[in-house]
């Protein structure tokens, strides 16, 4: 089961696309590979409508999707065309989904990615969010049980939270956001406790020898991250 920090498994595969080398055909981009786990299921339904209604938010963070299920090619076709045709659902409607959906009928992809957890289903992915970074690193894994439909402005954020993290040399802490103060890293790369406590920097807080954070501007991050 890949892990934090590994790299990406490889595999080829058949989408709505056409086929894609993954992780190669991405490099140089952040991909969110995500597993769904059946077509024509309404959380699933709602949530390939969200995803594909913030397709541009995330192209413009440099990041695509690419999403999967153990369903067939001509499935995924009819329901993604159905979605486009009929669907409307929360101020969404006529949604056309671009990014590719991996047909995985033999299951090899969910299994290669841990996305099959026989402890929810044998037979079906479960809700798993793979971030891979431009290097095709995996950096953030995230699973949802299947009677539970993911919240996508937290996929949204983590994403930001990682590329600002890797910008600016560091770390985010609880709910972070864009304009929220960041955690500069311990003691050791940045000077003595003692000196971190004393320092007199700019926009630096030390809450304990352990602890500081400083300010990183909202309009700093996003000129940083987002290209429109
Ligand atoms: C759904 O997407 O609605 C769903 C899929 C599989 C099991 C339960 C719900």
């Amino acid at each position: 089961m890949p892990r934090i920090g590994d790299s990406a498994p490889e595999f080829k595969a058949v989408t709505t696309q056409g086929e894609i080398n993954f992780p190669a055909d991405y490099k140089g981009s952040w991909v969110i590979l995500f597993s769904h786990p059946a077509d024509f299921t309404p959380v699933c339904t709602s949530e390939f409508m969200t995803f594909a209604s913030m397709e541009q938010q995330f192209a413009e963070a440099n990041c695509k999707l690419v999403g999967l299920s153990v369903d067939g090619l001509y499935s995924h076709i009819a329901w993604l065309r159905t979605i486009k045709e009929k669907i409307e659902y929360k101020g969404m409607k006529d949604v056309e989904v671009k990014f590719p959906l991996i047909e995985d009928i033999t299951m090899e992809v969910a299994n290669k990615y841990g996305m099959i957890q026989p402890g929810e289903a044998t037979t079906k992915a479960v809700r798993a969010v793979f971030y891979i970074d431009p290097k095709g690193i995996i950096r953030t894994i995230i699973y949802y049980p299947l009677s539970l439909g993911r919240n996508f402005d937290e996929l949204y954020r983590v994403l930001i939270a990682l590329q600002a993290a890797d910008e600016f040399s560091v770390a985010m802490p609880a709910d972070w956001r864009p304009g929220d103060d960041v955690i500069i890293p311990t003691a050791g790369s940045c000077g003595t406790a003692k000196e971190r406590m004393e320092s007199k920097e700019e926009d630096v807080t030390c809450h304990d020898w352990f602890f500081c954070t400083k300010k990183l501007d909202k309009e700093k991050v996003l000129k940083a991250l987002l290209k429109k």
